[in-house]
């Protein structure tokens, strides 16, 4: 399965996800790789930080491996239409991280008009934790323009941040809401299992 992740916005969560994904399907579902497609290099650095401890292998955009079941490819910021509709025609399913905020949201509504449907899903990422309703907001403002949304929505945790400087994804961090934190992606993934199957 070849998984895309691709955001119109930076700092939305995008390589959080392609990592997070890549480890539910590297535990779950076979042999994973992860290309770093995007310039700044983000996560092929963090594997370099992790080392062994990274659950999948990572290669290049340029260069990528083909000795896997499952490959996520981490994306370049800002995607044109053209690129979009090429990301979605390779791939099973592409995900669309974004933040309930709203320059984020009209990034995101305003740009996916021209795509199908059943070839994209977006995910809400970095939300605020209760009481704010921030998440589920957004999820109704995007269901309401009737683009499809992840039911699993992922909270804003610091754990993440422990995960980004020890290169490892949040599973392997000692804190007391990392099983919680992957909790939502590993429901995400199971979404995303199901949904890309079709
Ligand atoms: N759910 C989250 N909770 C808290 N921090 C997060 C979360 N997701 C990502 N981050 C942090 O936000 C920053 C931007 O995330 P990153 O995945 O690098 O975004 P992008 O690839 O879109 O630029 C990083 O420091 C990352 O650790
Ligand atoms: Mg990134």
């Amino acid at each position: 399965m070849i998984i895309t992740v691709a955001s119109f916005k930076g700092g939305v969560g995008k390589s959080t996800t392609a990592i997070h994904i890549a480890t539910y399907l590297a535990s779950k579902r076979g042999k994973t790789v992860l290309a770093d497609g995007d310039l700044n290099r983000s996560v092929i650095q963090w594997a370099e930080r992790g080392g062994k401890s990274v659950p999948f292998l990572v290669c290049d955009g340029e260069s990528i491996r083909t000795d896997y079941d499952h490959l996520v490819i981490d994306t370049a910021a800002r995607p044109t239409d053209y690129d979009l509709a090429a990301l979605a025609e390779t791939s099973n399913l592409l995900v669309i991280p974004c933040t309930p905020t709203t320059f984020a949201l009209e990034a995101t509504i305003g740009t996916l008009t021209t795509l199908p449907t059943d070839r994209y899903r977006i995910l809400l990422t970095v939300v605020p934790p209760k009481p704010s309703r921030e998440g589920e907001k957004a999820q109704q403002a995007l269901k309401k323009a009737g683009l499809p949304v992840f039911k699993s929505m992922i909270r804003r945790f610091s754990a993440y941040l422990k995960a980004e400087n020890a290169g490892v994804p949040v599973n392997q961090i000692r804190d007391p809401k990392a099983s919680e934190a992957w909790l939502e992606y590993e429901a995400v993934g199971k979404e995303l299992w199901k949904v890309a199957k079709k």
